[in-house]
């Protein structure tokens, strides 16, 4: 609101007399004030790419910055089908005392003592006639950049490429897997 009034205050000053032109004016800075604002969004929810998500976690703090490894959250990658989402009870063993007052840290206690999950957005989907396995592509030593990006990199998870059929039977075909359509639709 204060950034309206700071852009129009000056601007329908100077167009005295000229309807049109202090039409003009405004126009220009209210479409200056909505840049600054989208701005000022931007800097204090850098979050917003990818999907938006119930909190702001950011992978770059965590396996970057912080350098978690990704089987300590994803623990089911290397012995099973599902890569698996951790439970808040996990980011309850450093966030009982990390940053406990930042509101969206609140927001994950909160979370715990309810006992509720945080409905995270899902961004890798294959339809259910797909079958894919996480635990054989590691035991196959693939990494999961291999797949999903530069991951450490992103604040929001952001598919680098589209999971379709040619994805996944292109790299069959170069590293000698199965092309077998009942190795995939089971
Ligand atoms: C091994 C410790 C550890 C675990 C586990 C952990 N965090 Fe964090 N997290 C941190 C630290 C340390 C920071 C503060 C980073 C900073 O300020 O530089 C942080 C920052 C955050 C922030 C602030 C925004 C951001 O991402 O930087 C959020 C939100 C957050 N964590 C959510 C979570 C959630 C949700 C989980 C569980 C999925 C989780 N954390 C698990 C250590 C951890
Ligand atoms: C501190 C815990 C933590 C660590 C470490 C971590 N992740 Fe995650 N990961 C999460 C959480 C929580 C989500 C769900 C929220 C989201 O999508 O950002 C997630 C989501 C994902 C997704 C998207 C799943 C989907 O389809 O929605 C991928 C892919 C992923 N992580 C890969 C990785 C990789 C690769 C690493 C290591 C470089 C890694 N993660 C490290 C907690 C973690
Ligand atoms: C060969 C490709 C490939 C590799 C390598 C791979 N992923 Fe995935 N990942 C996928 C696909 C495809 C999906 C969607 C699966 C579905 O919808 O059934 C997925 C889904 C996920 C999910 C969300 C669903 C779930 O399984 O829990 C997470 C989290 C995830 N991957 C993390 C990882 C991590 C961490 C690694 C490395 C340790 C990794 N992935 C390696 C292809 C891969
Ligand atoms: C980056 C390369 C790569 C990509 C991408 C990839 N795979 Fe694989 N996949 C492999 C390798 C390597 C193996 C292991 C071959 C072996 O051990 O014989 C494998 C094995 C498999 C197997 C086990 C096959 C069997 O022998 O029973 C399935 C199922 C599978 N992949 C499904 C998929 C699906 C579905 C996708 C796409 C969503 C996909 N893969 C994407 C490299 C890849
Ligand atoms: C390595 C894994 C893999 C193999 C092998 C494979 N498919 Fe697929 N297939 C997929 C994936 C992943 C999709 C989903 C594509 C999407 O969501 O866009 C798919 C989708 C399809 C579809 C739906 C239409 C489409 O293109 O999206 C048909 C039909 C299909 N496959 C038939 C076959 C047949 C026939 C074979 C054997 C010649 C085969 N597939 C082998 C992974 C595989």
């Amino acid at each position: 609101m204060a950034v309206t009034d700071g852009g129009g205050g000056p601007g329908s000053a100077r167009a005295t007399g000229a309807p049109r032109r202090r039409l003009l004016i405004a126009v220009v800075s209210v479409a200056a004030a909505l840049a600054a604002l989208l701005l000022s969004w931007n800097v204090m929810f850098p979050y917003a790419v990818g999907e938006r998500q119930p909190l702001p976690f950011s992978h770059q703090v965590h396996a970057a910055a912080r350098q978690i490894s990704c089987l300590f959250c994803h623990d089911g990658a290397d012995r099973s089908p599902v890569a698996g989402i951790p439970e808040v009870a996990k980011c309850m063993l450093c966030h009982r005392v990390e940053i406990t007052g930042f509101p969206p840290i609140r927001e994950l206690r909160g979370y715990y003592e309810r006992g509720e999950p945080i409905p995270w957005v899902r961004v890798y989907r294959l339809p259910d006639f797909v079958y894919f396995n996480h635990e054989v592509h590691l035991a196959a030593a693939v990494d999961c950049g291999r797949c999903h990006g530069d991951v450490r990199a992103m604040d929001r998870i952001l598919s680098p490429q589209v999971i379709d059929m040619g994805f996944c039977v292109d790299c069959h075909r170069a590293n000698g897997a199965t092309v077998d359509c009942l190795a995939c639709h089971r």
